[in-house]
């Protein structure tokens, strides 16, 4: 069954995955994962870059294509890279625009809480449905301090609730929490009526995103609450080892 912004939660709870290519996206549509995220974690999953701020609309714009290639039944959600939609609202509905046309893109993702509502509801009235992600927002790393859980204080946890209801508010469909304590989050998510998705933010979410690299093992330096479910570093350098040994006998 397709999945739509609709009934992204008729399969109990929601199950998403990065993928960057379209033999990834092609395997995890066929597994049957609910939304398939071109994540601007392509930046340093992908391109080796030490954060995501180097990440370009061409880059997001050759990886969302690419995965479009392999996807029928996943929604397909494209990162907006750093500054492709913080400058002005105008940025914003061009590049999500973008995304969309040239990308094959279902839905974008936007960081922020009230400073980028506008640019929320512009692009959702442009008929783009945007997925919101707040908590810990990896383009702000440096206004941040670093990759810290967000929200421990008090006040920073009724910040950040206040937060979820203005991009709901804003016309987010579904919003990503980031590293986020698990009670906060499932306090969120039970404020707000649109889909929360978690990483790192417990398990009382609506659902679930990984790294698809956390997630194989392929990934150098995964966060510590990003489960391993397989060592493919290991697997594939004995593959190539066999294949370096077979190749220097004969
Ligand atoms: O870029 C990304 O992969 C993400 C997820 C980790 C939520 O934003």
């Amino acid at each position: 069954m397709k999945r739509t912004i609709y009934n992204l939660s008729e399969n109990g709870k929601i199950a998403v995955l990065t993928a960057y290519d379209y033999p990834t996206a092609k395997l995890l549509d066929g597994a049957g994962v609910d939304i398939i995220l071109v994540g601007d974690s392509l930046g340093n999953v992908i391109l080796g870059h030490k954060d995501t701020l180097p990440v370009t609309m061409d880059d997001m714009l050759r990886h969302t294509k690419a995965a479009a290639r392999g996807v029928s039944d996943a929604l397909l959600v494209a990162d907006m890279p750093f500054m492709s939609y913080q400058v002005c609202v105008r940025d914003a509905v061009f590049n999500a625009g973008r995304l969309v046309k040239e990308g094959g893109a279902n839905a974008v993702k936007l960081e922020g809480g009230a400073e980028i509502c506008e640019q929320i509801r512009a692009v959702t009235a442009a008929g783009i449905p945007v997925m919101g992600h707040i908590g810990l927002t990896p383009q702000s790393v440096n206004a941040l301090g670093g990759y810290k859980i967000q929200g421990k204080t008090p006040e920073a946890a009724k910040r950040l609730i206040e937060t979820a209801k203005e991009v709901e508010a804003a016309g987010g469909f579904s919003i990503v929490l980031e590293c986020v304590p698990a009670e906060l989050a499932a306090e969120i998510t039970a404020t707000v009526s649109v889909p929360t998705i978690g990483i790192g933010a417990g398990d009382g979410c609506s659902g679930q995103v990984l790294v698809f690299h956390d997630l194989v093992g392929l990934s150098e330096k995964p966060p510590k609450f990003a489960k391993q479910y397989f060592n493919a570093r290991e697997a594939f350098t004995k593959a190539v080892g066999e294949y370096i040994s077979d190749v220097k006998k004969c």
